[in-house]
């Protein structure tokens, strides 16, 4: 077990475009478990490796519904639907919540850690953390999207 630091909202690596995974081989498994740790450690619902510093395109989500983490690498979102406005926040944005819109039903396409192409239907919290997850893998914050934030 391993915990990564948390990068927050000044450091530069958070904007910057994260590339695919070409081969999932030790490193990347390496690199899911420390998410998965990072994430529960800091009592979130999702993680982006970027936000470890790691410019790759996996994300580990866990909305605590019993379901378990889910740890998705390439994810793309195949079709959205509906809108749904909900307050959100970031590991990397600590101490702000804020509106934001996103899909209600999401369909994504990736792959998981043994390398096989999956798809998952998702809704509510899971396609809203999916695609917050998503965004940070194209440098994007919550912050940008918000439609109204306070300080918590
Ligand atoms: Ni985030």
């Amino acid at each position: 077990m391993a915990l990564r630091t948390i990068r927050t909202y000044k450091d530069e690596i958070l904007r910057k475009k994260s590339r695919k995974v070409d081969v999932i081989n030790n490193r990347i498994k390496i690199l899911i478990e420390d998410m998965l740790d990072t994430m529960y450690d800091a009592d979130g619902v999702g993680l982006a490796a970027p936000q470890i510093g790691i410019l790759k395109r996996v994300i580990v989500v866990d909305i605590a519904d019993g379901a378990g983490a889910v740890a998705l690498i390439n994810p793309e979102i195949l079709y959205r639907d509906g809108l749904t406005i909900e307050e959100e926040g970031c590991l990397s944005v600590p101490g702000e919540v804020g509106s934001v819109e996103r899909p209600k039903i999401v369909r994504i396409r990736a792959l998981n850690e043994a390398g096989e192409t999956v798809e998952i239907e998702a809704e509510d919290l899971f396609a809203r953390a999916l695609c917050h997850e998503i965004d940070h893998l194209d440098g994007i914050l919550f912050t940008d999207k918000v439609i109204e934030s306070e300080e918590k």
